[in-house]
């Protein structure tokens, strides 16, 4: 059997229209415009509406892809959802969207790895394809955690919004997809993103909501010296796996949690910033859906064309991190 790669023939994204900026969260919260902007590159971020869940973010996103490369959902072997804040807990999410889809029967699962989700989904899918078990694979980024955060916790609510970020993977004996990655998990420090009750660790109670346990808690000085440390690391490893250095790289796509996590990346690789895509200001923290929706939007206004080496980068709860590789699309 010939080789096969997994070329990323589809992109899409959705980010609810509602935006809060950082002078409305003024309104509500001891914070300012000034101290979010200098302490994370923050200006604002987009909130799902009362009529939106995961679910339907990720349909949005999911169509725009689908129509993209061309292809029904009917066609669609395997639908990989990478999130934290699912619809329910139980059933997964990826089964919703492949209802709502019309992907009849199609094999469907979540992938719970924080916000590395969407690398270990993408480089999951590319593993499906190149054993030949499947051809056409859908993963999405996706996360509404505006939902699970406490509005009245300056230190976690200022940092997150909503969104949706969608690829079609397709089977291909031409050479692209990912070219090298590195998964990676350090559980022995999972207490320092949490989301500490509603779980069979401690199931929710009345006790649970009166001490609002069960909104998202952040250990935010570890995260940032894990999240620095990890980066380059992270990023050679996947490089040397690909046979390249950061010098083949067109552009790095960093999962955008903090604008001074991305300079500090920046100045430890020796990579000016003009190299790395940046949204974190329009978007804030959108954890799974960061990377996906970065690189369908750069993709639709021309600055990342699909034939461009990337390094994707991301880092986030159990505490896991992730890079890989990727060149989209097979050079003509
Ligand atoms: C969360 C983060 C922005 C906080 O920045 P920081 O420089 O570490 O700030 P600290 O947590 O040390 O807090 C400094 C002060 O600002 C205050 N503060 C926290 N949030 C604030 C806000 N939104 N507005 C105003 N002040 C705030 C703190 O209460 C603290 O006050 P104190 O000194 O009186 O106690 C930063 O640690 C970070 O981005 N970490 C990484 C988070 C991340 O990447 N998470 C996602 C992983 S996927």
């Amino acid at each position: 059997m010939a080789e096969l790669y997994g070329a990323i023939t589809g992109w899409g994204a959705y980010a609810p229209p509602h935006v809060v900026t950082n002078h409305d969260l003024e309104a509500t919260l001891d914070t300012s415009d000034e101290w979010i902007v200098q302490r994370t590159g923050i200006r604002q971020r987009h909130i799902a509406g009362a009529d939106e869940t995961t679910s339907t973010m990720a349909v949005k996103a999911s169509i725009s892809a689908l129509a993209k490369a061309n292809l029904p959902s009917g066609e669609l072997d395997l639908i990989l959802i990478a999130t934290s804040s699912p619809d329910y807990f139980t059933p997964p999410v990826s089964s919703l969207v492949q209802a709502a889809l019309n992907a009849h029967n199609t094999p469907a699962m979540t992938i719970v790895t924080g916000c590395t989700g969407f690398v270990y989904a993408l480089v999951t899918a590319d593993q499906f394809i190149r054993t030949g078990a499947y051809r056409n694979i859908l993963v999405v980024g996706v996360e509404l955690l505006s939902r699970f955060v406490n509005w009245q916790d300056r230190a976690t609510s200022v940092l997150f919004g909503d969104a949706a970020g969608a690829v079609i993977v397709q089977a291909t004996d031409r050479p692209c997809g990912v070219q090298g990655f590195v998964l990676g998990s350090d559980g022995s420090n999972y207490q320092h993103i949490i989301m500490p009750s509603g779980g069979s660790a401690r199931p929710f109670g009345a006790d649970v909501l009166a001490e609002g346990s069960h909104y998202l808690l952040m250990n935010g000085r570890e995260v940032f010296k894990f999240a620095t440390r990890i980066f380059g690391s992270a990023s050679n490893q996947a490089l040397s796996k690909a046979g390249m250095t950061i010098a083949d790289v067109d552009w790095i796509i960093p999962h955008q949690a903090n604008l001074r996590i991305i300079q500090a990346a920046s100045k430890d690789m020796g990579v000016p910033m003009e190299r790395f895509i940046i949204n974190i200001d329009r978007y804030a923290n959108t954890s799974a859906a960061s990377i996906p929706l970065a690189l369908a939007e750069n993709i639709d206004c021309g600055r990342i064309k699909p034939t461009d080496t990337l390094l994707l980068v991301s880092f986030g709860a159990g505490m896991t991190w992730s890079a890989a590789v990727v060149q989209m699309q097979p050079i003509a």
